[in-house]
């Protein structure tokens, strides 16, 4: 076993995740950089993490599946034998953006197990096992951090699918910390804005141009990086007292403006 900490970062090949793998491992985390993406891929997002104070490792899966959640915790056990932080970020949008009133169950039912049912489930696994690991091991102080989204409480017609299941991890949030609080386990959520990543290059002169008109109070793309230093804060302890707490890294959108 490592006597290093360790975290777990799902959907780590790119984007929020990659940048949240790179600030933990900076901190010294030996990190699991997980995704679904091929092992070539995946082993290339890994160059970038060379020098750095904590290492990296590839798994690949898809958090969708229940073998594969497994398959990825067995592997995070034989490799580095502990689990200090899970980071809880893989997330798609759906495929289509379609009204409301036209979106499909097909759409609906990917959405949700990718963003919702995965991490719920693969946050059970992990939980069971941070609480094995809190009767073996000395100051230890396992966290967990779920990536929502803005989207968990503001409506946008267009991808209800999504809306709705980040509202749910919002709540899978509030289950686990309370669940998880009387084995010293924290849970946190952080809700990004809009960020500059793939995901949003489809959207990104509609964001432009609603971020230059004042959508956000701080008139700026979020980057992932931004996302990664509340994650960092969160990893270094500086919540102690807190848990199912909300962390808006949104620019001020959250803000009711008159
Ligand atoms: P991204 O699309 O750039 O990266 C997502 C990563 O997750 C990719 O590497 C992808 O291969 C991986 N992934 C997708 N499905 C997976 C699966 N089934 N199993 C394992 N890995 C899988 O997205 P981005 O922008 O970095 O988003 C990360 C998280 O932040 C997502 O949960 C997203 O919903 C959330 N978010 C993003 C915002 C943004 O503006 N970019 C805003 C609010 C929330």
């Amino acid at each position: 076993m490592t006597s290093k900490k360790t975290a777990l970062v799902t959907g780590a090949a790119r984007g929020i995740g990659k940048a949240t793998a790179l600030e933990l491992a900076r901190r010294g985390f030996d990190v699991a950089v997980a995704d679904i993406v091929s092992p070539s891929h995946g082993m290339a997002a890994l160059a970038d993490f060379a020098g750095l104070a904590g290492r990296a490792i590839y798994i690949r899966g898809d958090i969708s599946r229940p073998e594969d959640r497994a398959a990825l915790v067995d592997q995070l056990r034989a490799e580095f034998g502990r689990l200090d932080l899970l980071v809880n970020n893989a997330g798609i949008a759906p495929r289509k953006r379609l009204d409301l009133l036209e979106a499909t169950e097909e759409s609906f039912d990917e959405v949700l197990a990718v963003n919702l049912k995965g991490p719920y489930f693969l946050t059970q696994l992990a939980a069971r096992w941070m609480v094995e690991l809190t009767k073996t091991l000395r100051d230890y102080h396992p966290r967990i951090v779920n990536i929502s989204s803005m989207s968990a409480y503001t409506s946008s017609p267009a991808r209800g699918e999504y809306c709705v299941s980040k509202a749910g991890v919002s709540m899978m949030t509030k289950l686990y910390a309370d669940r998880l609080a009387e084995f010293g386990i924290a849970v946190y959520e952080i809700r990004p804005g809009i960020i500059h990543t793939d995901m949003t290059a489809p959207v990104r002169e509609k964001y432009d141009k609603l971020i230059a008109e004042g959508l956000t109070p701080i008139r700026r793309w979020g980057e992932p990086h931004d996302i990664a230093l509340a994650v960092g804060a969160i990893a270094d302890g500086c919540l102690p007292f807190s848990t199912g707490e909300v962390i808006n890294v949104d620019g001020g959108f959250h803000l009711r403006r008159l």
